[in-house]
């Protein structure tokens, strides 16, 4: 019989991906099937998040809670990236932890679950060719990564510690992932990586001459494969070419994430971002220019250290020009083996707390107009989740939530719907003609 394994999730695509891949590994080489009920679980693992510090707290209240209703024997691994930063000190705070496991150190997940208290978070470990097993969360859509680590050093962020220098994928081997993908019913993919266009920068053993706009133009050659998608791009990466090539292909689907972090020059230089205020509204200027439909979110941090009020004015003026669809806002929270976390001139809460409310509120007001303004038009939506109720749920090309009245037929579908309703986070609408 079977061993049953429980996985918790926290942060980013990528650790969604490494999810993943450790339950392609444990299924196919260990004989482990999944389970959403903790206490049958034999193994359970807890993918960790470190890039703020909150989900670093509740890993710890976590692990206790999981100890207490586990069944007895049950084995409990900490991965991702807070196993990468503090590695054997889970084991000495939490000794009911039977493994650690490293963001960059996936591929190991079928040796540690084997070991009592394996440690394996080393950041220059290469798993960039590795061959993991193939599992899906969803067929429609899949998720591939393309790069590892962070070859970037912004002052804030605890990611290079946690996931190393970056290395690209070959992408013949990207090819053959979609392929694959793409012969078992996904017409969509999700290019991921921490910094996505700055691909090509360095292979590991391969090599190979190609950038990011090479490489989406060669995965669009993909038979069968109708959308592509990618976060995170880095808006200093994004020059003409790769503006150019987004605009005017016709597979890759017209949102892009362009994070912000700050409007202010001055704070961006301290962040290390590598990019002025003006540089940034030229590149979203570009985009609306040669793609008048395409979806803008971005990632704002506020009480950055040395953050004045001009600073904020500067970030508020950046939301007011650019009208970003989505926003991904968040105090900054000081991080070990970070530069800024031995800034002397930390804002102080209360003050970030009340820029955070008032730049969601506009962005809120920003949003409602957006949406509101989505009634009557027609978006193409690929349909991929059934909702209780006889509904369905898809994304528009623009990455819009889109519900309609309808059935398992319209799974895996690229329809046109016309939108009838608007909320803040999702559209309703009526299927049209069905291809
Ligand atoms: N504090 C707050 N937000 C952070 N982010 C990264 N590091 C920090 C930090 N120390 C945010 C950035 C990044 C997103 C993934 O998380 O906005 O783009
Ligand atoms: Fe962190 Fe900057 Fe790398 Fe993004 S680009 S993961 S913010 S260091």
């Amino acid at each position: 019989m079977s061993k049953k394994l429980f996985i918790e999730t926290l942060g980013c695509a990528m650790n969604v991906r490494d999810t993943e891949h450790m339950i392609a590994e444990l299924s196919i080489k260990k004989d482990y099937e999944l389970t959403e009920t903790l206490e049958e679980a034999d193994l359970i693992i807890i993918n960790t998040c470190s890039v703020r510090e909150k989900p670093v707290a509740k890993l710890f209240s976590e692990i206790g809670v999981f100890n207490k209703k586990k069944k007895e024997g049950a084995k409990i691994g900490v991965a991702g990236c807070t196993a990468s930063h503090l590695g054997e000190e889970i084991i000495k705070r939490a000794p009911s932890v039977d493994f650690v496991l490293g963001a960059r150190n996936v591929s190991k997940i079928t040796e540690v679950v084997e070991k009592k208290h394996a440690v394996e978070v080393s950041t220059d470990y290469d798993e960039s060719t590795y061959a993991f097993g193939e599992y899906r969360t969803n067929s429609f859509k899949a998720m591939v990564n393309i790069s590892i680590g962070c070859d970037k050093a912004c002052t804030f962020c605890i990611v290079p510690a946690t996931r190393g220098d970056e290395i690209s994928i070959p992408s013949d081997l990207l090819v053959q992932e979609i392929t694959k993908a793409v012969n078992n019913g996904a017409k969509e993919v999700m290019l991921l990586g921490q910094n996505v266009n700055n691909y090509g920068r360095r292979f590991g053993a391969a090599e190979e001459k190609i950038d990011f706009t090479g490489l989406l133009q060669k995965i669009s050659a993909i038979d069968g494969l109708e959308r592509i998608r990618f976060t995170s791009p880095h808006p200093l990466h994004m020059d003409d070419a790769f503006l150019d090539e987004f605009a005017s292909n016709p597979k890759i689907c017209k949102q892009i994430h362009v994070p912000l972090q700050s409007g202010s020059t001055q704070l961006l230089k301290a962040m290390k971002r590598g990019y002025t205020k003006e540089w940034f509204l030229n590149r979203c200027e570009k985009i609306r220019t040669l793609c008048p439909e395409a979806a803008i979110s971005t990632d704002i941090i506020v009480g950055f250290p040395g953050e004045s009020d001009a600073d904020f004015e500067d970030t508020m003026e950046v939301l007011e020009k650019v009208r970003f669809e989505q926003l991904f806002s968040f105090k900054y929270s000081p991080r070990p083996h970070t530069e800024a976390a031995e800034y002397g001139n930390q804002v102080s809460d209360e003050v970030a707390s009340v820029r955070l409310t008032r730049l969601q509120k506009r962005h809120t007001e920003i949003l409602d107009e957006v949406m509101d303004a989505q009634v009557g038009k027609v978006h193409k939506v690929y349909f991929d989740e059934l909702k209780p109720g006889n509904r369905v749920a898809g994304r528009s090309d623009d990455g819009k939530l889109v519900f309609v009245e309808g059935s398992e037929e319209l799974l895996g579908q690229i329809v046109d719907v016309k939108i009838t309703k608007a909320s803040r986070g999702a559209l309703d609408g009526v299927v049209l003609n069905q291809s």
